[in-house]
């Protein structure tokens, strides 16, 4: 990768569908047999948590082979108070590009918007594998967790100022986005607009299991 031969934008409305068959192919059988990210991408456009100014795609020779995307996510803390926070996700770079540093380019270069917006905190569910370099931490490290006080193995936080969080405990809020992921029958017939792709099982299907089913103590 060059830094030159390549470029990060907005993502435009003409993009949308190359963006979903990207994030189609990026994700496919990856967590599960088949993917649903596409249909996420889909209906977290029309979704009032949806930042568009935070969603970018990274071109390369003319075709979109990266994307990002991020909503609107709170933190309550045990007396009421609120803060804002980003959610990110999908990221994804296309299979054949993968391991390049294209990831690290797309995610530096939204922090940096992200943080020209006023937001300080970014959270998102994933493998560490993909982050840890990037500077998020756990997210025991800073006491936020999900009501129950559950910290899961994989949900991860980067703090964009210093100071950001202040040590004392919150509880995460999503946004609720993804809800209609939950429809089988919606993400199947969303898929059917796609050319047809072998649902198949594969070892990172079972490292998503144990990294989600994984928490902090
Ligand atoms: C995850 C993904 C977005 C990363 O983008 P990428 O362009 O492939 O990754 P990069 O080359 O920028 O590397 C990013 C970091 O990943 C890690 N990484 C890179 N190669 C790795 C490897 N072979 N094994 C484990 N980790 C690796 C490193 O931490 C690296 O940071 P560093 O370069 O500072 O060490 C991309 O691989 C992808 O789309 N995967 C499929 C979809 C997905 O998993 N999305 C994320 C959902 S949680």
């Amino acid at each position: 990768m060059n830094k030159n031969d390549y470029i990060i934008r907005l993502e435009t409305k003409n993009d949308y569908r190359e963006v979903e068959n990207l994030a189609r192919e990026a994700f496919w059988n990856l967590s599960f047999p088949g993917c649903d990210e596409h249909y996420f991408i889909h209906v977290m456009r029309d979704h009032e948590s949806f930042i568009p100014e935070l969603g970018y795609v990274l071109e390369k020779d003319g075709k979109i082979i990266g994307n990002i995307m991020y909503t609107k996510g709170k933190l309550a803390d045990e007396n009421g108070s609120e803060k804002s926070v980003l959610t990110m996700g999908p990221l994804c770079i296309h299979p054949d590009y993968q391991r390049k540093g294209y990831g690290k380019a797309l995610l530096e270069y939204t922090f940096i918007k992200a943080a020209e917006l006023g937001y300080d905190t970014i959270i998102n569910f994933g493998n560490p594998d993909n982050y840890v370099a990037r500077g998020y931490k756990s997210c025991k490290k800073y006491n936020i967790c999900f009501e129950g006080d559950v910290f899961p193995a994989a949900l991860l936080v980067k703090v964009l100022k210093e100071n950001a969080l202040d040590g004392r405990k919150w509880f995460y809020h999503p946004s609720n986005a993804d809800e209609p992921c939950g429809d089988a029958d919606a993400v199947a017939e969303f898929d059917r607009l796609f050319s047809p792709k072998e649902k198949a099982w594969q070892p990172s299907q079972e490292e998503f299991y144990i990294h989600s089913h994984s928490f902090i103590k």
